[in-house]
């Protein structure tokens, strides 16, 4: 079979099957296969990811982890570009950004620029500049006292345009998106600005997070340039309201989530969050789909610098080295007990409630617990207050560090991820990598991402007496150092990378690239 080289997210060489990279088979894509020659010689789409977060310059979670490697993963397959907000992390990250147009501005959305911003290691971003909408201090979402912005409406509805205006060639002849995939609610006015406009590039919306919703009252409409047919049941509305989110799902023209797992659970009242039945008929038609996160190469632990020392499989002088450190940093007493980590943003969907429910029974068991994040309120002050009940055993670090991430989950014995839902989860897969073995809920992507009793363990109910159990089987682990360390070599050989996860989205945009190009033929052989 033919072959061409690659490069694998890890950095190694491989050789790529023909057949593997351009064929369809079954789901996430449940078409008739497609073969390269089917779409003429530019089998490399022009790819725009519309993105409100990107880790290396802005993040809040595993959306902007996802959306820095995904792109760059991709890039063995499709030339993905990045179009993402001028913060002032990103505008001030010392990579030097060139206007290359302007865009007017649209109802209440003022017009802005887009800069081009080249990342060292060959990844375009595209930036929307609007120093009224994005040059401010606190996070993309929220300001420093953790409020909304009350503006974010507009804030994401012109990032969303500008990816509408980008691809319909406003901005650069040279280069052009030939498909937009659009994440999470942030963006969910791309696909449908698109859409509206009568715009025939195919785009993808992907959900990170059924959650988050985007919600903007009815009277927004306006300002937001929506068009009156987008209010019905099948547009953007959504019990009243505006949902950014439903907007990105309604017009996209596929629609992914982040594992198989939670794709199917979105579809169900329980974690429908209301948009079940409109998420059924999507999967009904073929038009939903799970493709599983992957993690990043920089993700070892015998080289990631980080580290206070690096380890490999069975160098457990090593871990311990990275535990003593963490021990040390979160004033906990010296002990050969296990040591539990959360690294988490602390919300509702992460169950912190339940691990601060079963942290007397860790403690009684002889274990420690130290954790890192910031998120609600409540929640910041419920585990600040659990330090203070437990000196020496329990320690809390509001904020987040990404080095201190990185050396707890290679110091600690077990991550605790007790989520209600989990669309994919990231901080497991980090962990096994690292020899940590996660405690999790068999939800989403942890259920598709942990080997019960092999690489971590899982239970079924988000109740005391479920998670108490699986920390009971974790605590006996731990006893047997033999099947403790099995259990390590067997997490951080697990296969976790990009590698698996850019096949089923290149496939997509193969089919959605091919009918959009049979249509436009025009757009091949263009280059940057
Ligand atoms: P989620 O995206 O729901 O937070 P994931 O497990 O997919 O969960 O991703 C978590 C990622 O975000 C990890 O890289 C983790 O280290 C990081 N992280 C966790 N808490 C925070 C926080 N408070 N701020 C920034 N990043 C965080
Ligand atoms: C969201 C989800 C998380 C997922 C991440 C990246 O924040 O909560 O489960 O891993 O997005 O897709």
């Amino acid at each position: 079979m033919m072959g061409v080289a690659a490069i694998s997210p890890r950095g190694e060489r491989f050789e790529l099957a023909v057949s593997e990279r351009v064929t369809l088979t079954a789901d996430p894509l449940s078409q008739p296969p497609v073969s390269h020659t089917d779409i003429g010689a530019a089998i490399r789409g022009k790819i725009l990811f519309v993105t409100s977060e990107l880790a290396g310059l802005v993040k809040t979670g595993g959306l902007g982890d996802v959306s820095a490697a995904l792109p760059r993963a991709l890039h063995a397959l499709h030339d993905v570009r990045v179009l993402m907000p001028g913060y002032p992390q990103v505008l001030n990250s010392g990579n030097p950004v060139h206007v290359i147009g302007e865009l007017g501005g649209h109802a209440a959305l003022p017009p802005c620029k887009i800069g081009r911003m080249d990342m060292k290691d060959g990844l375009v971003i595209y930036v929307v500049i609007c120093p009224e909408l994005y040059e401010r201090e606190g996070t993309p979402y929220v300001d420093d006292n953790g409020r909304d912005w009350p503006d974010n409406h507009i804030r994401f509805a012109r990032l969303g345009l500008a990816a509408a205006d980008f691809a319909a060639g406003a901005l650069t002849p040279l280069w052009h998106p030939e498909l937009v995939h659009a994440h999470d609610w942030p963006a969910g006015l791309a696909p449908a600005y698109m859409r509206w406009r009568g715009q025939a590039t195919p785009s993808v919306f992907t959900i990170h997070n059924l959650a988050y919703q985007g919600m903007v009252s009815r009277a927004s409409r306006r300002e937001l340039g929506i068009p009156e047919h987008a209010l019905g049941l099948d547009g953007m509305e959504f019990h009243g309201k505006l949902s950014l989110l439903k907007a990105g799902m309604a017009y996209a023209n596929h629609i992914t989530t982040v594992s198989a797992t939670y794709a199917r659970e979105i579809t169900t009242p329980g974690f429908g969050c209301g948009l079940d039945g409109f998420l059924h008929s999507k999967a009904e038609q073929g038009l939903l789909s799970g493709i599983a996160n992957g993690i990043d190469a920089s993700w070892d632990p015998e080289t990631d610098d980080h580290l206070i020392c690096r380890f490999g499989a069975n160098d457990w002088a090593g871990k311990a080295m990275n535990a003593e450190y963490v021990r040390r940093l979160f004033d906990l007493r010296p002990s050969t007990g296990p040591l539990f980590a959360v690294v988490s943003r602390l919300v509702f969907q992460k169950g912190l409630d339940l691990t601060i429910g079963v942290a007397a029974h860790i403690v009684s068991q002889g274990g420690q617990i130290v954790v890192i994040g910031r998120g609600e309120p409540e929640e910041e002050q419920a585990v600040r207050e659990l330090a203070l009940g437990f000196p020496g055993q329990v320690g809390v670090r509001i904020g987040f560090n990404e080095t201190d991430a990185r050396r707890m989950f290679a110091g600690s014995d077990f991550l605790l991820m007790p989520s209600r839902y989990e669309p994919c989860g990231l901080s497991q897969m980090y962990a096994q990598r690292f020899g940590s073995l996660p405690v999790a809920r068999k939800t989403g992507g942890l259920a598709d991402t942990i080997e019960d009793g092999v690489s971590g363990f899982l239970f079924d109910e988000p109740t005391l007496e479920s998670y108490t159990a699986a920390l009971t089987r974790a605590i006996n682990v731990f006893a047997n150092p033999e099947l403790l360390n099995a259990m390590r070599c067997r997490a951080m050989r697990a296969p976790f990378n990009w590698h698996q996860a850019i096949k089923p989205y290149s496939r997509l945009y193969l089919r959605l690239l091919k009918t959009s190009r049979s249509m436009a033929p025009t757009l091949d052989g263009e280059t940057s």
